[in-house]
C-alpha cells in the first residue's frame, strides 16, 4: 500500500438515488415514501428561474414537512455562476441543516468551487451550533473542465462523499452528439472489418459502443482514489426499462455504486442492479470467516475452498457484507 493513506468517506446505501424537482412540492411525499436511498430536493435545472425564490422555500419546508431520518436526503444547489447559489446555500442550511444530509453541487469545475462552498457551510455550521462537517457534499462531475480537473476536485474536501456523472451537461459542454440523456448514439459503432460469408454474403457486423465509458472510468477512478461514491446520472427515456437497466449494469461493473432515478419506476431498477446478489453476500461472509479463522490460527495466508484469498478480495467481502447490513437496515 501506499503511505499515503486516503479514509472512506462516510458509508451511505446509494443504488438509487431519485431526483425531485423544488418547484413541484406535491411529488416530495411520494419520494419520502419511496424506496430510494438518496432523495435529492432540486433548486437547479428542473426549476425554471421565474420559480427559484418558490422552490427554495418549498424545499425547507418539505425537509421540515416529513421525517427524513430513515433516508439520505440532499438539496441540489444552483451553479457558483448564478446569482441563486449564495442564497440557496444560505437559507436552507439555516432553516433545515439539522434535517439535512447533503448538498449536491452542480457543475463542479475546479477544486476551488468546493473549497468556497466547504467554506461557507463551515461557517453556517459554526454560526448554528452544529458539529463541523455535519454536511456532506454530492459533486456532479458534468462539464469538460470539471472532467479534466477532476482529481483535485474528488480530494478538495473532507466533506466530499461521492461523484455523479452528469451525462446531459457534459454531452453539451463537450458537445457530444447525442439525443436521448444517457442513451447510446447510432453513430458510436464498430463496423468489422470487410468479409463475405460461404454464400458470397456481405456480412460485416456493426457493434454499438458505449460512448459514456471513458467518463465513466475516469470518474470511478477518481472517486475510488479519494474514498467516494461513484454515481452514474439520469437515464431520460423512463419509459425504456431494458434501456436504463443496461446502462445501469454496465456502470455497475465499472464500479459504480448507485445510478439516478428521475422517475419513480427507475428506482426499484437500480435497487436491483446495485444490490449485492444474495450469492455474493455468502461468498463474502465466508471469506471474513476464512480470514479470522486464519488469524486465530496465526496464519498470514487466507484460503476458502482450496484458493488462496488476496488482500483486495478480502476489503471487497468487507464491503458486500456492509452493504448487505445497510439493506436490511433501509428495509
Ligand atoms: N419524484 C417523485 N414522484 C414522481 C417523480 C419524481 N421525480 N416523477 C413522477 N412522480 C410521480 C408522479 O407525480 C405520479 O404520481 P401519481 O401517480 O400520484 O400521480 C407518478 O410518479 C407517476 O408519474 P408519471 O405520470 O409517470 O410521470 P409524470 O408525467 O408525472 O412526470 C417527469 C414525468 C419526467 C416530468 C417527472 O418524472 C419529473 O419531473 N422527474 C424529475 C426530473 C428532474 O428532476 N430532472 C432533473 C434531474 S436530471
Ligand atoms: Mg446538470
Amino acid at each position: 500500500m501506499s503511505f499515503t493513506i486516503i479514509e472512506p468517506a462516510k458509508s451511505r446505501l446509494n443504488r438509487s438515488q431519485l431526483a425531485v424537482p423544488g418547484s413541484q412540492p406535491k411529488l416530495f411525499e411520494k419520494a419520502w415514501q419511496s424506496t430510494a436511498d438518496i432523495v435529492f430536493l432540486d433548486l437547479e435545472d428542473s426549476v425554471a428561474p421565474a420559480d427559484k425564490v418558490a422552490a427554495r422555500a418549498n424545499v425547507i419546508q418539505g425537509l421540515h414537512a416529513f421525517d427524513w431520518s430513515r433516508k439520505t436526503v440532499s438539496v441540489r444547489i444552483n451553479g457558483l455562476d448564478t446569482a441563486f447559489m449564495y442564497r440557496d446555500v444560505v437559507e436552507v442550511l439555516e432553516a433545515a441543516a439539522d434535517k439535512l444530509d447533503l448538498i449536491m453541487i452542480p457543475k463542479v469545475g475546479t477544486a476551488a468551487d468546493v473549497y468556497a462552498l466547504d467554506m461557507l457551510v463551515s461557517q453556517i455550521e459554526q454560526a448554528r451550533g452544529l458539529p463541523h462537517g455535519k454536511i456532506g457534499f454530492e459533486l456532479i462531475i458534468e462539464t469538460a473542465l470539471g472532467m479534466s480537473n477532476i482529481h483535485e476536485i474528488a480530494g478538495a474536501s473532507k466533506r466530499n462523499e461521492s461523484l455523479h456523472f452528469g451525462v446531459a451537461d457534459y454531452a453539451a459542454s463537450t458537445r457530444a452528439r447525442t439525443t436521448n440523456v444517457g442513451g447510446v448514439n447510432p453513430d458510436y459503432v464498430v463496423l468489422t472489418d470487410a468479409t463475405t460469408d460461404a454464400h458470397g454474403r456481405d456480412n460485416r457486423e456493426v457493434h454499438w459502443g458505449d460512448p459514456w465509458h471513458y467518463a465513466l472510468s475516469r470518474l470511478v477512478v477518481a472517486a475510488r482514489a479519494y474514498g467516494l461514491r461513484p454515481v452514474d446520472g439520469p437515464f431520460g427515456d423512463f419509459g425504456d426499462a431494458d434501456g436504463y437497466q443496461a446502462a445501469a449494469r454496465r456502470a455497475a461493473a465499472l464500479g459504480c455504486e448507485g445510478k439516478w432515478a428521475i422517475h419513480p419506476g427507475q428506482i426499484p431498477l437500480a435497487n436491483q442492479v446495485f444490490a449485492p446478489s444474495e450469492a455474493e453476500i455468502q461468498r463474502a461472509r465466508r471469506i471474513l470467516e476464512a480470514m479470522d479463522q486464519a488469524a486465530r490460527e496465526g496464519r498470514g495466508a487466507v484460503a476458502l475452498d482450496g484458493r488462496l484469498i488476496d488482500i483486495a478480495s478480502i476489503k471487497q467481502a468487507q464491503t458486500v457484507v456492509d452493504k448487505a447490513r445497510q439493506m436490511q437496515q433501509a428495509g
